[in-house]
């Protein structure tokens, strides 16, 4: 098998299209067309985003971060849970008063909730006023979708289900100068009951291993220090491909590079994460000792209803396995409280499980029904109910997570500098290499440098420390 291979260079002809409409823009207005882009839902997203950015500027655009004074609008969404498209619904409302005032800005929607043919459906009858939607499969086809909404003024639905080929050397205009994303692989195959992405995203598609290595080593030329891999289960990796890679060895290969920097990744669905994948972590320093694992919950019978394919017992050896491996660990997960029939007795297993693997940050979420997936059709409970779990979940992930901070009270920990703090202009804050926050007051230390910090105090959701001096370690 050979997943189709799709090169940006073979959009030329309407990238010189675009290129040329920007230019008679700029002769005509004296200045570039201006884009504005902004992104709901994961990771996956945001690195799908930032190489649209990529293609505007490419194309002869500049970015703005004022939406009205944009002559292109791009929303790249998510439909992972109701709310998120929610938000979405109510941003479409907001934009037909820009439409009325300014006909020739193009309004633009693309991401999983777009891949959504009952919604791309709606919004074709509905909103008239957006030019161009297109699913995350189409984002190879970009160039040519926004000449045809320039030319033509025709609208341009990009949306049907095909099987994503990869498109390679897109230009990327990253978000930040030293932290990356870099997808690994596209799609699921694993078809979680409640989950919406395999829907949307299409079948698993794992990209060439030497290109991947080519970006990264190319990244850390450039100066970038933290980069994270990105798939919606990169333990997969390959594995829908005849060649003889498999994620440990990507790792194994990426750690080779020469360079200060860090490997992180996400997500490692635990049925696929096998005893070689955490020997890998233990053994390669730059992949960092942080694990995302999600267990989502902690009952057996919730779990095989759910489809994950791995027990409680199976993820608490695995845990054990990697805690035992790789003595700095810091593991973090993903959970859901109220999934179609969960009982007390259930939502209590994923309390006990939580206790016992003590996960330094867990994202949780209240089940979302997701038409068209199997969970949608089971029971559902109670909404109060699931919201009063939510809550005892989260008050004792707090207490947990903070234990879990206070032991690095009195430690110096390697830290990459961010920048400001959000809460505090006076503080700096940057990550460890287990993704945990560390807030510092300044110093002379730049975003994108390593330096080391004392730690003094700890919260649930951050470390609190003074920056060491190199030799006072
Ligand atoms: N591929 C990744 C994550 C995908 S979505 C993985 O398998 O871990 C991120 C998280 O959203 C999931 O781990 C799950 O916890 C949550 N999620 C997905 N669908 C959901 C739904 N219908 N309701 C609530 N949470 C959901
Ligand atoms: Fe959704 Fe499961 Fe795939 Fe993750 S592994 S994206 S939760 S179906
Ligand atoms: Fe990500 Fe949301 Fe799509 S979580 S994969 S943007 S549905």
């Amino acid at each position: 098998m050979k997943n189709e291979l799709l090169h940006y260079t073979m959009q030329n002809e309407y990238i010189d299209k675009v290129r040329k409409i920007s230019y008679s823009f700029f002769l005509m207005h004296g200045v570039k067309p201006k884009y504005y882009t902004h992104t709901f839902g994961c990771q996956q997203n945001e690195s799908d985003t930032e190489k649209i950015n990529g293609m505007l500027s490419d194309m002869g655009y500049i970015q703005t971060d004022l939406r009205d004074d944009a002559d292109f609008i791009l929303y790249n969404t998510c439909a992972v849970r109701e709310h998120a498209e929610n938000r979405v619904f109510g941003t479409i409302g907001a934009l037909t008063q820009i439409k009325r005032e300014k006909p020739d800005v193009i309004i633009a929607f693309c991401g999983c909730m777009m891949q959504r043919s009952d919604i791309s459906e709606e919004l074709k009858k509905k909103y008239r006023h957006i030019d161009i939607v297109f699913g995350p499969q189409a984002i190879g086809r970009f160039p040519e979708n926004l000449y045809k909404a320039l030319s033509s003024k025709q609208r341009v639905f990009d949306v049907i289900n095909e099987n994503g080929a990869i498109t390679e050397d897109i230009p990327v205009k990253r978000a930040s100068r030293y932290k990356a994303w870099v997808s690994i692989m596209y799609g699921c195959n694993n078809f979680c009951s409640y989950c919406i992405v395999p829907y949307v995203r299409g079948r698993e598609r794992s990209r060439d291993p030497e290109m991947i290595i080519d970006e990264v080593s190319n990244l850390v030329a450039d100066g970038y220090k933290d980069i994270t891999l990105l798939g919606q289960n990169v333990n997969s990796f390959s594995n829908d491909t005849n060649n003889n890679w498999n994620f440990a060895k990507l790792l194994r290969r990426l750690n080779d590079i020469d360079g200060d920097f860090r490997i992180r990744f996400m997500t490692s669905h635990p049925k696929d994460a096998t005893p070689e994948l955490i020997d890998t972590i233990a053994s390669c320093s730059k992949i960092c000792n942080h694990l995302h694992l999600p267990f989502q919950s902690g009952s057996n019978r919730i779990l095989e209803l759910m489809n994950r394919k791995y027990t409680r017992e199976k993820y608490l050896q695995l845990v054990e396995y990697a805690k035992n491996s790789i003595p700095d660990l810091v593991l973090t997960s993903d959970v859901i409280v109220g999934f179609p029939t969960e009982t007390k007795e259930d939502f209590e297993q994923t309390l006990s499980l939580i206790n016992e693997v003590d996960f330094q940050g867990l994202y949780t979420f209240i089940y979302s029904i997701r038409q068209g997936t199997p969970a949608a059709s089971m029971e559902q409970i109670d909404e109060t109910i699931k919201h009063e779990r939510f809550e005892q979940l989260c008050s004792l992930q707090n207490i947990k997570a903070k234990t879990f901070n206070s032991k690095y009270i009195g430690k110096t920990l390697r830290i990459l500098v961010e920048g400001f703090s959000n809460n505090d202009k006076n503080m700096q804050t940057g990550r460890t290499d287990g993704n945990i926050i560390v807030n510092f007051p300044m110093c002379e230390a730049k975003p994108g440098e390593f330096i080391n910090v004392k730690i003094e105090s700890a919260l649930n959701w951050a470390l609190f420390g003074q920056a060491v001096k190199q030799d006072n370690i």
